[in-house]
């Protein structure tokens, strides 16, 4: 397979709504490649950022690109769902801006880690392989409703309890061990109807489950919207539904804060044309009082 580098999404936007030339750190939360962090510390000649992942592979990327911005950049492996503590441990207190880019990276879906639907090696999605839970444990050792109930309520997926029972079915012959096995098993539940692959829901919510995406997002941003300094800025890219819903709820609610982007910023038809996986991306940004 031809390795391509993960681009990062609505990058002006990021630059416009979410740097002055008043600050000075900016949390980088979701590191990840280094795509935002690169354009931000060229952007800002001053400003220093830390940047945080919790998966190495994504870490030992950005150390090789972020290397020429030297002690500007500090790099943190660690879950943004523990902001506050692993910013204390730095002897930090506030920052001017942040930034969660969520979901995955070029570096998880051509990395053999079972995030793709043609991936025949471990299932397994885990982005932090120190975590004990994979996507294996979570389609062969959970009850058929517990299946059900995440495939609903993280995938929004009709045939949920169809899939479910399918997977019971199968893994009672044999564990269901890849990607590829599962995607399979879906395909045959679904049938195949459109462009996008009928497992895009299924693989969309057992991900979430995995990882407890959905819980860190709420976590890190109660830490960030706590620590950001007055007048600074909390920007959020996310690609669902269920993520975008938490931070338009969370920013609304929290009287610490005004939202700054009424409606969520899009990509422009150029960037979506240039890179089809930014489509669904979508920025929100607040500003704390
Ligand atoms: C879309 S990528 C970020 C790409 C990055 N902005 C760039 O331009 O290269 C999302 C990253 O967030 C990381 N991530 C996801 N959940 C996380 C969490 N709870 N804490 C820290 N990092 C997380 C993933 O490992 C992944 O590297």
């Amino acid at each position: 397979m031809i390795e391509r580098a993960h681009i990062p999404v609505l990058v002006k936007e990021v630059l416009d709504y979410l740097i002055s030339e008043k600050f000075s750190l900016f949390i980088d939360a979701t590191v990840g490649g280094g795509g935002h962090a690169f354009s931000i510390l060229g952007h800002h000649s001053k400003i220093k950022l830390i940047g945080l992942d919790v998966d190495e592979a994504g870490l030992a990327i950005a150390a090789r690109r972020l290397q020429p911005f030297g002690e500007r950049v500090r790099l943190i492996r660690g879950n943004f769902r523990d902001l506050k503590d692993i910013l204390a441990r730095e002897g930090i207190d506030g920052f001017d801006a942040i930034l969660f880019d969520l979901g995955l990276s070029m570096y998880h879906l051509q990395g053999k880690r079972g995030f793709s639907f043609y991936d025949d090696s471990f299932l397994d999605m885990r982005m932090d392989n120190q975590q004990e839970k994979t996507a294996f444990d979570v389609v062969n050792r959970y009850s058929t409703e517990r299946l059900e109930n995440i495939l609903l309520q993280y995938g929004e997926e009709y045939r949920a309890r169809a899939i479910a029972k399918a997977i019971l079915y199968a893994r009672k012959k044999k564990p269901i061990t890849t990607a590829l096995e599962l995607s399979s098993l879906i395909l045959r539940v679904k049938g195949k109807k459109g462009r996008t692959h009928p497992a895009t829901k299924a693989f969309q919510a057992i991900r979430i489950e995995v990882n407890r995406e959905l819980e860190n997002i709420v976590s890190g941003l109660r830490d960030a919207i706590e620590m950001c300094r007055p007048g600074g800025r909390i920007g959020v890219i996310s690609f669902h539904s269920l993520e975008d819903r938490i931070i338009k709820n969370t920013f609304r609610a929290d009287e610490r804060i005004k939202v700054i982007t009424k409606k969520p910023l899009k990509p422009s038809m150029k960037e979506i044309k240039e890179n089809p996986a930014s489509r669904s991306a979508k920025l929100r940004v607040a500003e704390k009082i």
